[in-house]
């Protein structure tokens, strides 16, 4: 944390993205707020907590106008205020064009390789773009004249990189993550947008990926899409007379606050509440948790769960899976259509394995705090992440820094970007519904020291690369680089 804070100094921060860390919504005559389901919101809220800065997003809640101040800002988290956060409005139709249409209808599909066809369309492409603006003259209004560090996430914002190098400040530093998995170039040629998309995230100074291999099919459309130098020894591309740094930094969690919160009496109670819902007894549990997103192999692994039952009878009425599917992007005709699937497929495993009072599958289609998911977490005897492609995965990470009792089995797909750092998960290939029922068989009757063993090794990776980390690596790759207008260069 210290590490952030050193590296800040004299640089305003300003990360942008399109989800917001908290959302303020009325209930009845109260106004609440609550923590979005988004991997990237989690992953970067702790840095924020960490660093002080803005956070520029999308005002998404129906009660965020009521809270905020006349420049749409409101200083966050509510009860112990440590950073900015300054609001967006986005009218129905940018919501429409911007986020629903071009963010997850083309580029979400066309990066996640789930054989999801992309659409696109040429006005939600102008939406976007617009809506690219908003966000670059909310970003240049809060970075003044100040020497500013601009951290960018995700795919929502290809254009704004180049928006932000083109508004003629020199002083503006720009670093872009990006959460999700890059496509490789057969696939990425197909956008009918490409050249511009590549020419506005070759505006940043540093471009962050996951992984090497996501770094590799950036580098390789830029080769065949973009005129530009790329020198692949130092994983850098030279357009226009400016460079741009193209690194993998895994991302992750907050090892420690995970570790406090799964020691905590608030889950204590929370795992009683759950064993009591459940009527869960001595029976083994299982779970997944996750955004009910047509990516996360839900369907995949219900039917792996179909797969194990009927292979091992003796377990019929001895185990129960709770799966939590947080909706998500629901007016999307995809999703409203996985969201039925796993309607259907959980209603017929249900009905055909149903004893008495037991079913195997509990389904829960809400958001639930942080507290009662670290408490699912640590009563699971196993947890499944079956991402048919996923950038990184963070629940899986969440998994391992709520087992502070070094127990619990990780069934883990071998298409996440954790697969790579957690080698003591047991690996599936989520397209086969018997490795997945395979590897409960081995999760269930896994011994105490076994399961030790590998959740030892894989809380040691994790509490090593942490959230702060990854964090500080950006940060400290940034800062290396010969700045004119860096402060801590002219000091
Ligand atoms: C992924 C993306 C994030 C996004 C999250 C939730 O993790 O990388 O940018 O916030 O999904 O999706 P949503 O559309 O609800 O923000």
């Amino acid at each position: 944390q210290e590490l952030i804070h050193g590296r800040l100094a004299g640089y305003k921060f300003i990360v942008v993205a399109n989800r917001e860390p908290y959302v303020h919504r009325f209930v009845e005559d109260r106004i609440v707020h609550s923590k979005p389901a988004s991997g990237m919101a989690t992953a970067l809220d702790p840095i924020m907590l960490a660093s002080g800065g803005v956070w520029v997003g999308h005002g998404s809640g129906d009660a965020d106008h009521a809270v905020v101040d006349e420049h749409d800002c409101i200083a966050v988290p509510p009860e112990d205020p440590k950073y900015k956060l300054r609001r967006v409005w986005l009218t129905k139709e940018d919501e429409q064009g911007f986020y629903l249409g071009f963010s997850n209808e083309c580029l979400w599909p066309m990066s996640h390789i789930t054989f999801t066809r992309p659409r696109f369309d040429a006005k939600d492409w102008e939406t976007y773009r617009r809506v690219n603006e908003l966000f670059a003259n909310a970003v240049l209004d809060e970075a003044g004249d100040d020497p500013t560090l601009v951290f960018i996430q995700d795919y929502h914002f290809c254009l704004l990189p180049r928006l932000l190098k083109n508004s003629g400040r020199k002083n503006l530093v720009v670093a872009q993550f990006w959460h999700i998995p890059w496509p490789n170039p057969e696939v990425f040629r197909v956008c009918p947008w490409k050249e511009e998309i590549l020419d506005g995230l070759l505006g940043n100074d540093l471009l962050g990926f996951h992984l090497r291999y996501d770094c590799r099919n950036f580098l390789e459309a830029v080769d065949r899409f973009a005129e530009s130098r790329i020198d692949y020894e130092r994983s850098d591309v030279v357009r226009g007379g400016a460079t741009t740094k193209v690194s993998a930094f895994p991302i992750s969690i907050d090892f420690e606050e995970t570790n406090r919160l799964a020691t905590s009496p608030q889950v204590e109670q929370a795992m009683e509440t759950w064993k009591r819902q459940l009527q869960l007894g001595d029976r083994i549990l299982g779970a997944g948790i996750e955004r009910l997103d047509y990516t996360k192999g839900i369907v995949e692994r219900l039917r792996g769960l179909d797969s194990f039952l009927s292979t091992h009878l003796d377990y019929v009425g001895k185990l129960q899976f709770v799966q939590i599917a947080v909706p998500s992007r629901s007016h999307l005709a995809d999703y409203r259509r996985i969201e039925d699937e796993v309607d259907r497929v959980t209603d017929e495993i249900n009905w055909k394995w149903r004893n008495g009072r037991w079913k195997p599958i509990t389904l829960i289609k809400e958001h639930h705090d942080p507290i009662r998911m670290v408490a699912l977490h640590r009563l699971a005897k196993f947890f499944v992440v079956s991402s048919l492609h996923d950038g990184m995965n963070l629940v899986a990470k969440e998994f391992v820094a709520s087992r502070t009792d070094e127990q619990g089995v990780l069934i883990l797909s071998r298409f996440t970007g954790a697969v790579r750092e957690l080698e003591d998960a047991l690996p599936i290939n989520p397209f086969g519904a018997h490795e997945i029922g395979d590897a409960i068989a081995a999760a269930v009757v896994m011994s105490p020291e076994e399961q030790k063993r590998r959740m030892t090794r894989m809380r040691e990776v994790v509490a090593r690369n942490n959230v702060y980390r990854w964090g500080g690596k950006i940060l400290s790759t940034l800062l290396q680089f010969e700045l004119p207008e860096n402060p801590a260069n002219t000091e």
